[in-house]
């Protein structure tokens, strides 16, 4: 890190990751955003249909690379969404021919776009035995869906249930518990051996379950895994500040349309791309731990996934930034995360 001045931080160029960047109308404006800030992402597969093959998933890489202006300068990191009936060797092809930098487990029914998600681990078992043996990334979705779980506790009950046995059963497969939410999974983690890491999202560092009910129902505070209790968020914030190699960026920008969210049963999601390192910095600044940003936004991820660091650098300004009510884009609408505040922080441009 270092300060040109007082107001000042500039930082090797970050990476985000844990992106949806959407398809169709919504990608320009989604890719747009990430690929500001970020020099790469690693690229949620919840398309309809899901991304399963190289095909589709070169082809979706070519459709975000063709949607950005040509002046940026960003790598999409493709995934391949697990499903039951995956096919072992077109991810292990995938990933050896750089089509899939990782796998994703979306159990059945978790969240958006699931629905052709892995309804029993053991079904997905063979798939995990190659990725182990290839040394290939598991991006989680930690959560069970049965009915007789909480929603607010539906984590912890997945640490438990599955990841735990997950865990012993490839104790050298390589897996990212992705946008934690707990105190449990902070726990977990760091007992965990070097080869399971987690993402945190900014808006889990700032949000607690009281803020999706303030002064009434707020659906743009509402995104899958729940914020929960204040305490949990304290949790993040201490582990997103520590230091801790394990714990690294992942926004899970995740744009739906305003009308989408605002609706009688509105979609969780919350788009944070267009504000994402603003958002960082500042529980960084307020947790007095600013010399530990650059680690957790663009080295710990990298060295996780045995990626080189970027050799470009980003600048922000101590400024205040109030946050548009909406970004557009043709007919797109979506309104970002922070909309109508006066963040302390302005991402100025990479150098
Ligand atoms: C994500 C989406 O909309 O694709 N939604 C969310 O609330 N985070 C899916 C996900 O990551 O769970
Ligand atoms: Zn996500």
């Amino acid at each position: 890190m270092t300060t040109a001045g007082p107001d000042e931080l500039v930082i090797r160029r970050p990476d985000d990751w844990h992106v949806h960047l959407r398809d169709g109308p919504m990608l320009a404006l989604a890719a747009d955003q990430t690929a500001r800030q970020f020099a790469r992402a690693i690229v949620m597969p919840n398309l309809v249909p899901p991304v399963t093959t190289m095909a589709a998933a070169g082809a979706y890489r070519d459709r975000i690379l063709a949607a950005l202006p040509p002046e940026r300068d960003f790598t999409p990191l493709m995934t391949a969404y697990l499903t039951d009936t995956i096919d072992p060797d077109e991810v292990a092809e995938g990933f050896a021919r750089g089509f899939f930098t990782a796998c994703k487990l979306y159990p059945a029914g978790a969240t958006t776009n699931s629905d052709a998600g892995v309804t029993d681990v053991a079904m997905i078992h063979p798939v995990l035995e190659r990725m182990q043996a290839i040394g290939m990334p598991l991006l989680v979705h930690g959560e069970v869906v049965s009915e007789d779980v909480d929603v607010f506790d539906r984590e912890a009950v997945f640490i438990e249930r599955v990841l735990t046995p997950l865990l012993s059963d490839f104790p050298n497969l390589k897996v990212v518990l992705e946008h934690i939410t707990t105190s449990d999974a902070v726990q977990f983690v760091e007992s965990s051996s070097a080869n399971l890491a987690a993402t945190i999202t900014a808006h889990h560092l700032h949000m607690d379950r009281n803020d999706l009910f303030r002064g009434g129902l707020r659906p743009h505070a509402y995104c899958l895994p729940v914020a929960k209790r204040r305490e949990h968020k304290g949790a993040l914030r201490r582990a997103a500040t520590s230091g801790n190699p394990k714990f690294f960026l992942g926004t899970d920008t995740a744009p739906h349309p305003k009308a989408d969210k605002e609706a009688d049963c509105g979609c969780a999601g919350i788009f944070s791309a267009p504000v994402a390192l603003e958002s960082y910095v500042r529980v960084f600044e307020e947790e007095d731990a600013l010399d530990r940003f650059e680690a957790f936004a663009s080295e710990f991820g990298p060295a996780f996934y045995g990626l080189p660091l970027n050799g470009s650098r980003v600048l922000l300004r101590r400024t205040a930034m109030t946050v548009p009510d909406l970004i557009t884009r043709q007919d797109e609408q979506v309104v970002p995360f922070h909309a109508g505040e006066t963040l302390g922080w302005k991402f100025e441009g990479v150098l």
